[in-house]
């Protein structure tokens, strides 16, 4: 018994993904992991193409390896066409300066994904926030969503209480996007307060794509503007519970200036639809003096006269576990604000200049269906 136990967890394999991230018109980066070091690439395969490519991460001049965590970049894509790709990792059993042993390669089924078409005028997400570590929640709200027709899936923060251990994000809602969809369309981890939190909290940035390597900027679908913010911890840096190690006001400044910039550019001036996600919300209704209260306060100040200027058309946020709809006009805010609460999940389309909002509890129940 001790042998069959030990064989299975010395098996040479592709433990976590494959999973998409930053999916484009030109390209998309595809993480996975093996269970021990390995050179790995992806190859994919195109219609147009009359043979198979090759993908490998280079670095000033050599190839990542010995590694088992991958995120692996393909590039050379066209809008709107269908693509496969599989996993290949060869295990490297010895890594000396003048000798490599390889051992097993292993490849992993064809997998299938498509790339956005240019200038469409639709596009629809399933966003779910605050899961906390329950993946079969994730699993329950998907199913009630309309992941199949959905071009990403956006994680609105809070997915995991904390990083202390490797696997949190794969067992809190990777592993469990890989199974569902993952492996054929993208997802966005939009970072929350809880993401940062724990030992490990640093390294988040290595099990998702970023764009520019920020948890902060926009991807455009078409004619919309999806503007993702990272509004870091809810208390101030100067709290206890952050030792002094904590930067978030100058952070949130940061992209504001950034914010303050993009709005300029020409391509989102031309955008029909500006949605903003980001999982503390800058306004909550009710007077809060806490010190958790602190990061909406700043968002407020920061943020709303920002969003007002770049002519935002809707806010989507997380963090309160509680739902609270903030109407335009509400405060100083032109923009409507949604607030999901932890156990919902939001499907979100645009046709043209329409944007619906509808929110489906855990039971399946639609509790709130709004075009904007
Ligand atoms: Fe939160």
């Amino acid at each position: 018994m001790a042998n069959v136990l030990f064989a299975v967890a010395d098996d040479f394999r592709f433990d976590h993904g494959p999973y998409l991230q930053n999916l484009s018109g030109e390209g998309v980066t595809i993480y996975f992991t093996t269970s021990r070091r390995a050179f790995s690439w992806v190859e994919v395969k195109c219609d147009a193409w009359s043979e198979p490519r090759c993908f490998y991460t280079v670095r000033d001049g050599l190839v990542e390896a010995y590694g088992t965590r991958n995120a692996i970049r393909i590039t050379g894509l066209e809008a709107g066409r269908e693509y496969s790709y599989r996993l290949v990792a060869k295990e490297m059993k010895e890594f000396r300066p003048y000798k490599i042993v390889y051992g097993d390669s292993i490849a992993s089924q064809w997998e299938r994904f498509g790339t956005p078409s240019e200038g469409i005028d639709r596009c629809s997400f399933v966003v779910i926030n605050d899961g906390h570590d329950d993946a079969s929640k994730v699993r329950r709200l998907l199913g009630y969503s309309t992941l199949n027709s959905a071009d990403a899936v956006f994680y609105l923060g809070d997915m995991v209480s904390h990083i202390e251990a490797a696997d949190v994000p794969y067992k809190g809602f990777i592993d469990v996007s890989v199974e569902l969809f993952a492996r054929n369309k993208p997802f966005v981890a939009v970072r929350g307060n809880h993401e940062t939190r724990g030992n490990l909290g640093r390294t988040f940035g290595e099990y998702v794509g970023r764009p520019e390597g920020k948890f902060y900027g926009i991807y455009y679908y078409g004619s919309t503007a999806v503007i993702v913010l990272d509004t870091g911890e809810d208390k101030p840096d100067a709290h206890p519970v952050y030792g002094g190690i904590n930067r978030f006001d100058d952070y949130r400044r940061e992209q504001a200036r950034w914010l303050g910039e993009q709005i300029r550019s020409k391509r989102f001036r031309k955008a029909r639809n500006k949605i903003v996600l980001m999982h503390i919300p800058p306004i909550i209704p009710g007077e809060d003096n806490s010190p958790e209260g602190h990061a909406v306060k700043h968002l407020n100040a920061l943020f709303v006269p920002l969003f007002n200027k770049a002519g935002v058309d809707l806010v989507l946020s997380g963090h309160t576990h509680r739902h609270f709809f903030v109407d335009k006009g509400t405060a100083e805010n032109k923009f409507p604000l949604v607030i999901n609460d932890h156990k919902s999940v939001i499907d979100l389309s645009v046709e043209g200049e329409k944007i619906n909002v509808k929110i489906t509890d855990e039971k399946g129940q639609i509790t709130f269906d709004q075009n904007f």
